[in-house]
């Protein structure tokens, strides 16, 4: 077959996208100069690689069988400028990284602390829920993901770094706040609480916690952001519950207390995670060491505020 690696790129672009306009676009071409390189593909090949349907297009089976090969070789290409970067020295570089939404704080100051140590990185960085996380690590668009414990998996490498002790967050003037003896969680339960998006991890561990004690959560109100839950029940329109890692600030001003409830706070982990099969680059391996090693200065001294007793 004679193949040209342009050919390869735009098929590329055109599986990918499932659309000539949007590869054109990306590529930087005309639509019709895409289509051209496509037909040129499938003339040298003999076989159609794309069926049309009304005025979509889906790959053929031939299609899929060079949409794998190409994606195998993208990775291969990948993995050969890891290994020339690591010839040439960590010297920057740049980090893919996503992080979920909850891990922000810390992993901004992470970054920072990281990128004085190596001047000359740079970073594409993704803040968001953690069901948009797995989705990265299934896709593979990211070198490295700070999330809650990933789902089992065989591809992926994951390490716990952190923990993240899971409370209950009340305005001072609750009536349950200052309570002298642990509140019962049938107690808890009564109440009225914002909640994050069913997309995002600290909402499922709460989901699971009272599903676990055999009690149901009431909530009437749901929001995609920490900041804004934090709004809401400083505004009294209930309670919380939310990392300690997203509270430094209001429990150090007064603007937040932490429930004293049974059975918590649920104590959940940070890990890193990362695609088995794939060979890290210098610079995301460094970032990998130096977040196993300095994590502990990372943790948000909240902590202090309300040690975990459990785990
Ligand atoms: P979040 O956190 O999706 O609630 O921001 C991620 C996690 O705890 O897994």
């Amino acid at each position: 077959m004679n193949i040209t690696l342009r050919q390869l790129t735009f098929f590329e672009t055109v599986a990918r996208l499932q659309n000539f306009s949007q590869a054109a676009h990306e590529l930087h071409r005309t639509q019709p100069a895409v289509s051209m390189q496509i037909h040129q593909f499938e003339e040298t090949i003999g076989l159609p690689l794309f069926d049309k349907i009304g005025r979509d297009i889906q790959l053929t089976e031939a299609g899929r069988e060079m949409y794998r090969c190409t994606q195998a070789i993208s990775q291969q290409l990948q993995d050969t400028e890891a290994t020339l970067q690591a010839l040439r020295g960590i010297k920057g570089g740049r980090l893919r990284i996503a992080v979920a939404t909850t891990a922000n704080q810390f992993a901004m100051r992470m970054l920072a602390a990281f990128s004085q140590d190596h001047p000359g990185t740079s970073f594409a960085l993704d803040v968001t829920n953690r069901r948009t996380l797995i989705e990265h690590l299934t896709n593979n668009v990211m070198d490295i993901v700070i999330m809650g414990k990933p789902p089992e998996s065989a591809d992926l490498e994951s390490t716990p770094f952190m923990d993240n002790p899971l409370v209950v967050v009340a305005r001072p003037d609750h009536p349950l706040a200052g309570s002298d003896k642990p509140i019962p969680l049938a107690r808890i339960s009564e109440e009225e609480f914002v909640m994050r998006e069913s997309a995002s991890g600290t909402r499922q561990a709460m989901e699971r916690f009272f599903k676990a004690n055999e009690l149901e959560l009431k909530s009437g109100m749901e929001m995609t952001s920490n900041e804004a839950i934090k709004q809401a029940v400083q505004a009294g329109l209930g309670l919380a519950i939310s990392s300690l890692h997203t509270l430094e600030l209001e429990l150090h001003s007064g603007r937040l207390v932490v429930l004293e409830v049974e059975g918590f706070p649920i104590l959940r982990h940070w890990y890193l995670v990362n695609c088995r099969d794939r060979r890290l680059s210098p610079i995301t391996q460094a970032f990998r060491e130096f977040v196993l090693e300095e994590s502990h200065d990372f943790q948000t001294s909240a902590t202090s505020h309300h040690k975990p007793e459990s785990g």
